[in-house]
Formats: C-alpha cells, sequence, structure tokens
C-alpha cells in the first residue's frame, strides 16, 4: 500500500506568546513561506501525496484557507483536529480512518529539513517494507529531544525522551515511518507523566522488536525545530541566507510538485499567474522559462 504523509500542526505553541495567541505557530513565517511549508515539502520530496494535516480546532480552518485540498500540488489533503495537545503520538490514532491499514510517514508541523542528497534518502526510506524509519541528527544539547542509544556495533540500543544523563548526542527528529501496525502501538501506550501519548514511546516499541531503523543524517544537512522565537528568527535568516545566495527557493511546494512531475507546465503557470507581482511567483515563472534549473 501507498504510505501516507501525517503533519501534526496542532499544540499551543505556548513559547511563542504573544505571536501564537490567534494564529497558529505552523502557520507563523519562516522567512518567505509559512512554516507547514517546510515539513509538507519534505514530505513531498520523499514521494508522499496524500497528506493528513491534524490541527486545533480553532487553527483548522486556517490551514484550509492556506492549503486548500491539495490538488494545485497534485497531493491530496485531508484534515482533522486533536482537541488537546495530549501527545505526538495520539497523532496515529487521529489518523487511524485516513490510514487505512497505508504505512505512514509522520513529520512534526514544526521541524525543518534541509540538505543536498535528502529527497534520495528519504524515498529510499519511505520504500523501505515493514518495521518504522526514524532520523538521528547529531546536536550540541540532546536533552532538549528524544536520544538514541548505540551499542558498539552502532545499532540502536536505547531511545528515551529528554534524557537528563543522555546516551548519546543524537537526537530524534520529528520524522517517522511506520508501518501498518503505529496505529496500534499507539493504542495500546499509556500516557506519560506529563499526561503525553509519547512518540518516544512508540519508537522504543519497534526497537524491542527489532524493527527499528535509524537512519542518521549528517553534517551536511539541516534540522532546526522551530518552537521559540530565537529559532524562528535563525530559521528565517538561515532560509533568507540560502535563497538569496543560490536564487533558488526552500520547501516552495509550487516547485517541487512540478520537479517531481505531480503538476505539468499549465499547471505550475496557472499557479503563478494569482503570485503576479510578487517575488514569489516572479521564482515560478523563472521556473518555468529556465532561468532558474
Ligand atoms: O523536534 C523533535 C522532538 O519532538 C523529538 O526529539 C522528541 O522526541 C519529541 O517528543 C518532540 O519533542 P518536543 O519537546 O519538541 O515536543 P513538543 O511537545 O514541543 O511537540 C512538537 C510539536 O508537535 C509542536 O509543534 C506541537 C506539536 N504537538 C505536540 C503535542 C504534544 C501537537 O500538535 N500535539 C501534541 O499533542
Amino acid at each position: 500500500m501507498t504510505r501516507k504523509g501525517i503533519i501534526l500542526a496542532g499544540g499551543t505553541g505556548s513559547r511563542l506568546y504573544p505571536l501564537t495567541r490567534s494564529v497558529s505557530k505552523q502557520l507563523m513565517p519562516v522567512y518567505d513561506k509559512p512554516m507547514v511549508y517546510y515539513p509538507l515539502t519534505t514530505l513531498m520530496l520523499a514521494g508522499i501525496r496524500e497528506i493528513l494535516v491534524v490541527t486545533t480546532p480553532h487553527d483548522a480552518g486556517a490551514f484550509r484557507h492556506l492549503l486548500g485540498d491539495g490538488g494545485q500540488w497534485g497531493c491530496r489533503i485531508d484534515y482533522a483536529e486533536q482537541a488537546a495537545p495530549n501527545g505526538i503520538a495520539e497523532a496515529l490514532l487521529i489518523a487511524r480512518d485516513f490510514l487505512d491499514g497505508a504505512p505512514s510517514a509522520l513529520i512534526l508541523g514544526d521541524n525543518l529539513f534541509y540538505g543536498q542528497g535528502l529527497s534520495g534518502l528519504l524515498q529510499k526510506a519511505a520504500a523501505r517494507d515493514g518495521g518504522a524509519t526514524i532520523f538521528g541528527y547529531q546536536v550540541g544539547d540532546p536533552t532538549a529531544y528524544g536520544v538514541i542509544g548505540f551499542d558498539a556495533e552502532g545499532k540502536p540500543a536505547s531511545i528515551e525522551e529528554k534524557p537528563a544523563r543522555p546516551a548519546s548526542r543524537h537526537a530524534v527528529t520529528g520524522l517517522y515511518l511506520y508501518d501498518a501496525i503505529a496505529p496500534d502501538i499507539a493504542a495500546s501506550l499509556a500516557p506519560s507523566q506529563r499526561g503525553e501519548l509519547e512518540i518516544t514511546d512508540v519508537n522504543r516499541h519497534y526497537l524491542e522488536r527489532g524493527t527499528l531503523e535509524v537512519e542518521r543524517l549528517g553534517r551536511g544537512t539541516t534540522w532546526l525545530d522551530l518552537g521559540t522565537p530565537t529559532a524562528l528568527f535563525d530559521a528565517a535568516n538561515f532560509v533568507r541566507i540560502v535563497e538569496e545566495r543560490q536564487g533558488l527557493k526552500i520547501a516552495c511546494p509550487e516547485e517541487i510538485a512540478w520537479r517531481q512531475g505531480f503538476i505539468g507546465d499549465a499547471d505550475l503557470e496557472a499557479l503563478a499567474a494569482p503570485l503576479e507581482g510578487s517575488e514569489y511567483g516572479a521564482y515560478l515563472h523563472d521556473l518555468l522559462s529556465g532561468a532558474v534549473s
């Protein structure tokens, strides 16, 4: 069965108050586009075209307004609501009917991935049958993350959520590829001490069954999570610097849909027309004319 995507874009965004009092964190600008475009395009680069966006009841309308039904990008986007932030693993329960037995790719709506060779790596991992794949990334301070410990052969040996004494510096990023049984695993979990269904507990299930793959993202890949004002500001600068230098956009869904063959030239032209007058619209025209390749 074809793998389906889930973007988890709920939560309170309280670390960004007052920015996020009336607007969802995942709709905040990251330089020239809304935050949710970054995880969305990561899924598209992995070849995933059927996507469920999980939002708070309050923000659902704004996400629909922004992303529509996904048809404009040759995708299908559905929506579901998470009543309260009961944990990342709850997304798998909310998505159960949408998944309908398909394997999944769950991505956090505040995670930005960027790097050469990333789409190939994601496509290879997404094509794998059975089990789970998570992506490890070395960080200076792993205590704010899920952390993977490795044995002497480099195989994953432990996984802990926000450990005070981390087993390694390898954080678990917010992108998780699961086989069809993930919703059942999530359903079997009890809430943690902080009252959440923990994604780390889902991953530990796979680890204990011997079916957890860890892909390590190397130093050529950028991974950022965007939960604080500083992180948001830094990410905006990162995107601006790379985009201005290269004249290429990061996480442009129109471009990625077109390059992936989800849409054709005429479709891209039609998407560019209403953006006429903006720098973003001009970029789409440059793609079509071949000025940008
Ligand atoms: O960013 C990667 C990290 O994400 C992982 O290393 C951790 O293992 C994982 O637990 C998670 O840690 P965070 O501390 O970043 O989780 P947080 O509670 O901030 O949630 C991450 C995003 O998911 C956030 O944008 C809000 C959204 N969310 C979170 C929860 C708990 C929801 O939409 N619903 C929820 O119930």
